[in-house]
């Protein structure tokens, strides 16, 4: 039975994944190594957790216990005492299996282990960890208090215990799981980040501006953001390594990722989360950057 959850990484998933879980009634301990991150997340959820009580879709009590219910840490304090750890830290494989590394010798045998990468393959993450068994891909969509969906990936190990369970906790959270099997970036980024990147060379050949093309999207396929928007909101940097994870995992040159966005993310230009991306955010309104 899970009751205690430790999120590594408070990032733009992580406090989302925080927030879901401690409004759900577990107690949860989110990790990092930046104090400014983690200080950032707590901000980030109180201010997510007041707008839901604003609406009245969360009472005052409830958020105060939700809040209450986070522990922010620099480490692995309080792992020791998880059910479930969820790993959701930069989407970068050797970053990754240094957590597993440090985590494993830290969590009870029995704790079972998630992660919320976008793409990278389960099995592989799974077999770097003491318990293949109890791994499994939890893929949180952004953003976390929004988004219904959960992706549930099983490594080629993953017990029928452990799904079970997974799907459980998910349904706690008041959200709906679909199964995808373990091959790079899963269902839904394996269809919609072609997408984006074809948005990339679209901007990039000169077929249509910023604008032009996300009004397209929004206007022309009824997507409530367009996908240049859609890119800056996931994360530049995020979307560069999900299409690299396609294009070197599936051998097909259909998924070179756009030079275009190559570019972006060497300038450190990666979306609202720095305040400049195809958009620059940094005023009122954003602004088309070209
Ligand atoms: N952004 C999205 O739309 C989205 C959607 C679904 C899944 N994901 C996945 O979620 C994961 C996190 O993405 P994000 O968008 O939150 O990234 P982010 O850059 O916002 O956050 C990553 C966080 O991980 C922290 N971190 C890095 N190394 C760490 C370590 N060793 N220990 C603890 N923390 C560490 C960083 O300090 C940062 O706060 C990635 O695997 C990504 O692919 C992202």
């Amino acid at each position: 039975m899970v009751q205690k959850v430790g999120i590594i990484g408070a990032g733009q998933m992580g406090n989302g994944i925080a927030h879901v879980f401690a409004l759900a009634g577990y107690d949860v301990v989110m990790s990092d190594i930046s104090q400014e991150n983690l200080d950032q997340a707590m901000e980030t959820i109180r201010t997510n957790i007041a707008r839901q009580t604003a609406k009245g879709r969360v009472s005052e009590e409830d958020a105060a216990a939700a809040l209450a219910r986070i522990k922010p840490v620099i480490g692995l304090d309080g792992f020791s005492e998880v059910d479930l750890a969820i790993e959701a830290a930069t989407e970068n494989e050797e970053i990754k299996k240094k957590i597993f590394q440090d985590l494993c010798p830290k969590l009870k045998p029995e704790a079972l282990l998630a992660t919320n990468t976008s793409s990278i393959s389960i099995t592989r993450l799974a077999s770097t960890t003491d318990r293949p068994e109890k791994f499994i891909g939890l893929h949180f969509m952004n953003p976390v208090p929004v988004m219904k969906l959960v992706e549930l990936i099983r490594g080629i190990a993953t017990s029928d215990e452990t799904y079970k369970t997974a799907k459980e906790v998910v349904k706690s959270l008041g959200k709906t799981t679909a199964s995808s099997e373990d091959f790079p970036a899963f269902i839904v980024n394996r269809i919609l980040l072609p997408m984006i990147n074809e948005a990339i060379y679209t901007l990039y050949e000169g077929v249509g501006s910023v604008e032009a093309i996300d009004k397209a999207m929004r206007l022309g396929a009824n997507h409530p953001m367009g996908p240049l928007q859609l890119a800056d909101f996931i994360g530049l940097d995020t979307c560069l390594s999900i299409m690299q994870v396609l294009y070197e995992g599936l051998a097909d040159s259909k998924y070179r990722p756009c030079p275009l966005l190559v570019k972006y993310v060497e300038a450190g230009w990666v979306g609202q989360k720095v305040g400049r991306g195809f958009y620059d955010y940094r005023g009122e309104k954003p602004v088309p950057t070209r």
